[in-house]
């Protein structure tokens, strides 16, 4: 792509979009940042107040799956790549409802694939999950070309995004990438995900939910350092690939949380085992040669650098999470955990 470029970034008001934004405006000043976000329970201005004002940067309250929204902006805003983080990310709520987990992230993708054929956008990137790949056993990791096997319904809503951006590409021939990345964590992460609940819990010295035995594992990556693959697949990437991307860092949920505690200084008598999630994934592991061979991307934050810049953010950023932990949450909060 070359210099001084349109993105359209979709659901830039989350935690991989905002700290996406925030990447890019400082990897490529002269690039314009359109920011299509529905602003659900979860999108927050908040996480883009510095850049907001910047004239390369336009922010459009409106919803993926909104045909005539979406062919107006691709229309008007000459954009030369998409990247659709846009999506209800979180698999406890697929449980609850997943009707919403279709409508968004199946058929939202779809009418962003029909604008950007319309309209031929250059560049589509898909922003995917390594959840699309089911779960393993304690050996072996997820390569492109392992089958599909989504357990949850927000996993199985992303694999179907997939396999419609693969359908737009063989069928239309537009240009797109899907990327698969294994758990982030952060800044600007909504405290309903693992890392920021218990990081803002321990600090309350309220109780830590763990669910079953604590022992299923996630592949960390900071944050960071999935914006800088997505920089590098956006400028360097082949359409019509997958890139998995990952951390190299697994761990176990009480692995994840001892050491929480161990950096806020808290006792693991706030440990609290509650009842599993249901079809709950055991291990998560991501092969990502092919994007260091291909692209020469590798993680740079060790999991142990990031947790400390992360606990430290959201000790210095209590009012952002503060703010969140009331309404609508805290009604989600006692029916998650109320009787578990
Ligand atoms: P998030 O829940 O923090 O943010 C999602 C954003 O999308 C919010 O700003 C929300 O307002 C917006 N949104 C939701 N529905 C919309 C709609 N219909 N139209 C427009 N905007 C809408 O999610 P996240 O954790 O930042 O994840 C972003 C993307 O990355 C998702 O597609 C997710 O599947 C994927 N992903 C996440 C992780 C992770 O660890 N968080 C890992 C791999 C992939
Ligand atoms: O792997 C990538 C995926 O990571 C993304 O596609 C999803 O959008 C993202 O939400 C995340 O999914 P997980 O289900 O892995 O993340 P979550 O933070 O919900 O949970 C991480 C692990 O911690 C998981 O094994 C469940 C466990 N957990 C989670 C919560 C919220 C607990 O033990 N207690 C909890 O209260």
């Amino acid at each position: 792509m070359a210099e001084g470029k349109a993105i359209l970034v979709t659901g830039g008001c989350g935690f991989i979009g905002s700290n996406f934004i925030h990447y890019m405006l400082k990897q490529h000043p002269d690039y314009r940042v359109i920011n299509l976000d529905k602003l659900t329970y979860c999108g927050n201005l908040d996480n883009l107040c510095e850049v907001v004002q910047q004239p390369n940067v336009a922010f459009v309250k409106g919803d993926i799956a909104e045909r005539e929204q979406v062919r107006g902006i691709l229309h008007d805003e000459g954009v030369d790549c998409i990247v659709n983080f846009a999506a209800e990310s979180h698999v406890d709520r697929s449980i609850e409802d997943p009707d919403l987990f279709l409508r968004t992230n199946v058929l939202g993708t779809q009418v962003l694939l029909e604008g950007a054929r319309e309209a031929h956008v250059p560049l589509f990137i898909q922003i995917s999950t390594d959840e699309v790949y089911g779960s393993l056993g304690p050996t072996g990791e997820f390569t492109e070309t392992t089958p599909l096997k989504p357990n949850s319904p927000y996993a199985a809503s992303k694999t179907a995004a997939d396999l419609m951006v693969r359908a737009y590409i063989k069928t239309y021939g537009i240009n797109a990438i899907v990327t698969r990345c294994s758990n982030n964590y952060g800044p600007y992460q909504f405290p309903e995900k693992l890392l920021p609940l218990m990081i803002s819990n321990a600090m309350k010295d309220k109780e830590l939910p763990i669910y079953g035995d604590g022992l299923n594992i996630r592949d960390w990556i900071y944050v960071e350092d999935h914006c800088r693959a997505l920089d590098v697949i956006l400028h360097r990437g082949k359409s019509g690939e997958i890139y998995n991307i990952g951390g190299a860092s697994e761990r176990t949920n009480l692995e994840v949380v001892r050491t929480i505690l161990e950096v806020l200084g808290k006792p693991e008598s706030l440990i609290h085992f509650v009842t599993d999630r249901p079809g709950h994934d055991r291990r998560y592991a991501m092969d990502f040669s092919k994007l260091k061979k291909e692209l020469g991307w590798q993680p740079q934050v060790t999991f142990e650098e990031g947790i400390k810049q992360t606990v430290t953010w959201y000790v210095e950023h209590q009012a952002w999470w503060q703010r969140i932990k009331t309404g609508e949450y805290m009604e989600y909060y006692e029916r998650m955990y109320g009787n578990r």
